[in-house]
């Protein structure tokens, strides 16, 4: 039985101006134990499937399954074997952290569990802020403790949307550490992010949503032996001609450029010299999770990519 089944969802919200499909006939079933990850860019729909996951929106169609519980029909069986760390960061400004924790174990009728909340204060980074008001705490602190207030009833499935948007390189490390033990001890994780070194690092399967649609789903490994051609990298003060800008992934002063074989390489390599451009530390390498995503978002894909037979 998979961890968590989608199955056939759709979703149109009613906006001002009419009916808004946010999510189209998204099916996927996430097996026990796995570590899956769920892409797409902003408004691509992940955090919609998970408010449906999670019981906090319905389906306009078809439905969801929680080992096996239906969300709408058993809604208490299925939110109780989920633990969601939300995208937004909500929470109650009048408890301390303990305080909010106790109450979470509360929501869900679990009583006595001071040593796993002491474990959870313990991995999360936690433990000077026990004491601390929510309201006192800064958004990265906050964060940690919407990660301790999902896993405070040891839910069997995690749920994390966007836990790391904007959470500096200490907490991500924290956490993805503590996710990951968690994980080797027989919990399943759906995380979503667009930190896509974080994905490829930690997710052994990934769907990649897109308008709504499910366009890409298969093991990391194999979206990544599937991506086509190399990527030229370097490093450049100089601006780059424009035929290449249009197609270049710029971070700083890194410099990525697809290219689809050697002779492509060659032409921009060419295109740089005529115009004068410097290159640092040039390097031809494979393409990583983030080309695939960028190839597969422009549909410039290899066909064996998208939609690929899902074998487990
Ligand atoms: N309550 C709502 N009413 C209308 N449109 C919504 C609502 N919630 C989300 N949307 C729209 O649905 C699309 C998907 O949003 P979302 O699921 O938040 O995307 P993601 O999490 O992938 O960034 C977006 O275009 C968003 O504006
Ligand atoms: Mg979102």
């Amino acid at each position: 039985m998979p961890a968590v089944s989608f199955q056939a969802i759709s979703k149109t919200f009613a906006t001002p101006k009419g009916p808004f499909q946010a999510l189209n006939q998204v099916s996927l079933d996430i097996e026990q134990g796995e570590f899956f990850g769920l892409l797409g860019p902003n408004g691509a729909g992940k955090t919609t499937l998970i408010s449906i996951l999670a019981g906090l929106a319905r389906a306009t169609s078809g439905r969801v399954l929680v080992q096996g519980s239906d969300v709408q029909a058993n809604y208490a069986d299925a939110r109780r074997k989920l633990g969601i760390v939300p995208q937004e960061l909500v929470f109650d400004p009048f408890f301390n952290v303990r305080e909010a924790l106790r109450f979470q174990s509360g929501y869900f009728g679990v009583k006595n569990n001071d040593a796993w909340i002491d474990e959870l204060l313990e991995n999360l980074g936690l433990v000077d802020k026990a004491n601390a008001n929510m309201r006192q705490l800064s958004g990265g602190m906050k964060r940690r403790v919407l990660v301790a207030q999902a896993l405070v009833h040891k839910p069997p499935i995690i749920v994390l949307d966007e836990p790391t948007a904007g959470v500096d390189v200490e907490l991500r490390q924290t956490l993805w550490h503590f996710i990951a033990r968690l994980n080797k001890e027989g919990h399943t994780v759906l995380l979503t992010t667009h930190y896509l070194e974080e994905a490829e690092a930690l997710c052994g399967r990934i769907a990649m949503l897109k308008a709504g649609q499910v366009v890409a789903l298969n093991r990391t490994s194999e979206l990544l032996k599937a991506a086509s051609g190399s990527v030229l990298q370097f490093k450049t003060d100089a601006v780059l001609p424009a035929m290449l800008a249009s197609i270049a992934r710029v971070t700083g002063r890194i410099v990525q450029l697809p290219a689809q074989d050697a002779a492509e390489i060659e032409n921009h390599l060419a295109t740089l010299r005529v115009a004068g451009v410097e290159l640092q530390d040039m390097e031809i390498r494979r393409p990583d999770l983030e080309d695939v995503f960028l190839q597969v978002m422009s549909g410039t894909s290899a066909s064996n990519i998208s939609l690929s037979e899902v074998a487990l």
